[in-house]
């Protein structure tokens, strides 16, 4: 049997929610990740500093005394947003990161932003400061395909932000195109991007052929197969641009399974298990410490976590429990449609 002992990841792109949600998945993440960023896009969103304490002191409650790990807080930015409130939060340290969520791009993003140059201001501090911005990439106007808008956001949107402030931070989050690979790519240093497991795992036949599968929608929506190989190349071959952010989001299943279903796909139960199979399966095992536990890291300027974790390949497939159950609802687990043997012992 084969075994592997990398040093412990981090998830850099988390959404636990709130409530009887957050008790229920923080423990999925903190078993075995050591750090993560946690999204502010709750009900109503995490604005300022004082909301993202609060919202961390609830998550600290609910770590498991096991468990060691640190959640990095992120503001929801708005058109409101003050740039002093922004620097001081950031100074202070309640807040590592803001996060750019277009109006309309995803779940809970009403309040997001509509026109980008109004925030310019915001984004000069954010350079200024060192204050790295999380940027959910699509347009969202009515005329660009569901499936166009990473790529028309990135030409029309994040080109321009590169262009006016290059010494800004952004981490292009949850990509998923070769567009967006090439951009980050050949942009500077200060442009990086988070892959999903989702994304790695699965092109969008995974929604739609044989039915419709509402646990595989999710944004940016998954694409088709020449995109997904272009996110494997970056992912496994160890490029230092591109680490793990998970996107794992949380719903009830019952808002899933429904005429307007909710994006999302809730994958920290089996996430290592799954990259490392997708890494086996490209012979890229050798680089699975570097997109979960190295790159990102390096990126924010962090020291790599000192514990390690280990990973077993078993003989058969490893049985994925199917939900978490909260109260009265649950919420399906990702499951990609191939085998996976590797376990986290
Ligand atoms: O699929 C997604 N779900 N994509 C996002 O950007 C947000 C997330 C959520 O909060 O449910
Ligand atoms: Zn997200």
């Amino acid at each position: 049997m084969e075994e592997i002992e990398i040093t412990k990841p981090d998830d850099w792109h988390v959404h636990f929610r709130d409530r009887e949600i957050l008790r229920e998945v923080v423990p999925e993440t903190t078993r075995n990740f050591a750090r993560a960023i946690v999204m502010p896009n709750l009900i109503p969103p995490i604005l300022n500093g004082k909301q993202a304490i609060k919202y961390k002191e609830r998550i600290k409650k609910v770590i498991p005394k096991t468990d060691d790990f640190e959640p990095f807080m992120t503001i929801y930015l708005t058109e409101k947003t003050s740039k002093n409130d922004l620097k001081e939060a950031y100074n202070n340290n309640a807040v590592f990161a803001a996060k750019l969520y277009p109006a309309g791009a995803t779940t809970n993003s009403d309040s997001g932003v509509k026109d980008i140059k109004k925030i310019m201001p915001v984004l000069e501090t954010m350079a200024k400061v060192g204050m790295p911005l999380l940027i959910h990439g699509e347009v969202t106007h009515k005329e660009v395909d569901i499936f166009d808008r990473e790529k028309v956001f990135i030409n029309q949107n994040l080109d321009f932000i590169c262009k006016e402030l290059p010494e800004l931070k952004i981490t292009l989050e949850h990509i998923t195109t070769e567009d967006a690979t090439m951009y980050v790519n050949q942009s500077n240093r200060n442009l990086v991007a988070t892959i999903t497991p989702h994304h790695l795992a699965l092109n969008r036949n995974a929604i739609f052929v044989g039915g419709i599968r509402p646990h595989n929608y999710c944004l940016p929506i998954l694409k088709r197969e020449k995109h997904r190989r272009a996110l494997i190349e970056v992912a496994t071959n160890g490029n230092k641009k591109f680490f793990l952010g998970t996107d794992t989001a949380p719903h009830f299943a019952s808002h899933k399974e429904n005429c307007c279903g909710c994006a999302g796909i809730f994958n920290a139960t089996y996430c290592m298990s799954i990259l490392a199979q997708i890494f086996e399966d490209n012979n890229s095992i050798k680089n699975l410490e570097k997109f979960t536990s190295l790159n990102g890291s390096k990126h924010y300027g962090l020291s790599k976590n000192k514990t390690k974790i280990k990973l077993l390949k078993r003989n058969n497939p490893i049985v994925f429990k199917k939900q978490i159950k909260v109260g009265n609802n649950s919420i399906s687990v990702f499951n990609p449609d191939f085998p996976v043997y590797w376990e986290v012992i």
